[in-house]
């Protein structure tokens, strides 16, 4: 469905965004803050996972992460020296409520409120998620997402964020790719809390979206200036192989993205996905009036892409191919779907192993706007983990990262023809305005446009952090 006009490779230049575009940047708490264990803040699961030897790449934590917690007035500096719009930033709930449960920690919500008012007397878009992974621990043990009280505490702690910062915050994100909480978390077991049960995969993916819709309503009930709600979602761009691709791509697209879009955006789930898991659920955690309360209008739709994904149904013979992008660590985050195989695609690759592949952005962002047409968008994430090396000339530090440069200026260019196609698309957050800790690889994987030295807790500005800066100045994608 990608469009025939501009470069074939996607290497375009000389294309301008409208104004109201909003250019920015986006990074997670647990990734960058650090401070696990200051101002009352609890313990979250992905506290407990990175500690627990053997989940994380050389047993790397976020403990001290980006030092964002201290250095954040100077990190919001960089970020006015880059020219950003916006930034997309989540809230800890740990920090909030340390155990998920109770009042709200002063110092917590300080934090944040601090943050938010940097941001807006250097007049960059504040854009919150409420949900980038860090559960508390206590909750978690409680059952975590298998269980309903999970989102009925959800929707309690997005109360207490939305009364606090409810008049300022521009953007309300309630989750970060609930696929991964759901699938990573309790199918696969790759992330927090490192679950692997197909059943207790699909019960958080039915309460993540409860949480969704509960704490939609929750922040209504409180915020007192006119924000947008929304929520971020990882949709997979599928491709089917051979024969057997279109059922692999219908097995796989129930599982992947209808399981979210259809309570979401359609108020059901997909009936096919029902028929896929029957022998795992009947579903019978899906209670009556919980579809309403997903289905609540969204100002706008947050897509984060990345790379896409090539399917095909496994012929139970030869040895089942499973590069899916994610880390294998056992168990499956495709429940009910172990018929299917995901097979390698051409490159080029990012240093995730990803393949670059900028047409299946365009792709997704039309057929989003082709299924719920009145619906905005916004990129809420894109960017790719590279290699990078300083290099010091003249005394002066430089991260050259063409690889990087390339990537972006690629999928602007696919952001650009999706606009240019009619689709409704708000803005682009790009990954990450640091390098920072990523989940299970640890800082092995460098997603920044600031490169961060972990020794020295020292910034630098890499060639695609300037690159961004010529394009939010002039608005026109720059010449690579
Ligand atoms: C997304 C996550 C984000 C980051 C990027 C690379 O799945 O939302 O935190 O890890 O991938």
């Amino acid at each position: 469905m990608s469009s025939t006009t501009g470069n074939p490779d996607y290497r375009d230049s000389g294309l301008t965004f409208p104004d109201g575009f909003l250019f920015g940047s986006a990074t997670a708490s647990y990734q960058i803050e650090g401070a696990y264990d200051e101002d009352g803040r609890g313990p979250s699961i992905w506290d407990t996972f990175s500690h627990t030897p053997g989940m994380v790449w050389n047993g790397d934590t976020g403990d001290v992460a980006d030092d964002h917690y201290h250095r954040w007035e100077s990190d919001l500096d960089l970020m006015v020296e880059l020219g950003l719009e916006s930034y997309r930033f989540s809230i800890a709930w740990p920090r909030i409520q340390p155990t998920g449960r109770g009042p709200a920690v002063q110092a917590g919500l300080d934090f944040y409120s601090n943050l938010v008012d940097g941001l807006i007397a250097r007049g960059i878009t504040p854009i919150a998620t409420l949900y980038h992974w860090d559960l508390p621990q206590a909750l978690e043990d409680e059952g975590g997402w298998t269980v309903r009280s999970t989102a009925e505490a959800f929707a309690d702690y997005a109360r207490l964020v939305g009364a606090a910062l409810g008049d300022r915050v521009a953007v309300w994100t309630t989750l970060n790719e609930p696929w991964c909480s759901a699938y990573l978390g309790y199918g696969s077991g790759a992330h927090a809390p490192g679950v692997t049960s197909p059943l207790a995969a699909l019960q958080a993916v039915h309460h993540l979206n409860l949480a969704h819709g509960l704490a939609i309503q929750a922040l209504r009930s409180v915020v007192t200036n006119d924000p947008q709600y929304s929520i971020t979602l990882n949709l997979h761009v599928l491709r089917g192989s051979g024969p057997t691709g279109a059922e692999a791509v219908r097995k796989i697209d129930a599982i992947a993205n209808r399981a979210f879009t259809g309570p979401l955006l359609h108020g059901a789930y997909p009936p096919d996905l029902f028929v896929d898991t029957a022998a795992i659920t009947d579903w019978s955690f899906v209670l009556e009036g919980d579809l309403e309360i997903i289905n609540q209008p969204l100002d706008v739709l947050g897509v984060n892409y990345y790379s896409t994904t090539l399917v095909a149904v496994w012929d139970g013979v030869s040895p089942r191919q499973m590069a899916d992008g994610h880390k294998d660590v056992g168990g499956s985050p495709w429940p009910g779907a172990d018929d299917i195989e995901f097979l390698p695609q051409p490159g080029p690759y990012t240093e995730m192993g990803w393949n670059i592949d900028p047409s299946g952005l365009e792709e997704l962002l039309l057929a989003l706007h082709a299924e719920f047409p009145s619906q905005p968008l916004m990129i809420t994430e894109n960017g790719a983990a590279f290699d990078d090396a300083v290099t010091v000339s003249d005394g002066i530090a430089r991260v050259h990262d063409p690889l990087r440069v390339d990537y972006l200026q690629r999928h602007f260019t696919a952001a650009h023809r999706a606009l240019s196609a009619g689709v409704d698309l708000r803005g682009y957050q790009v990954w990450s305005l640091m390098d920072n800790f990523e989940w299970g690889y640890g800082y092995s994987k460098r997603f920044g446009i600031i490169r961060v030295d972990y020794d020295t807790q020292e910034r630098t500005l890499k060639d695609s952090a300037l690159w961004y800066a010529a394009l939010i100045t002039s608005r026109t994608i720059p010449a690579a």
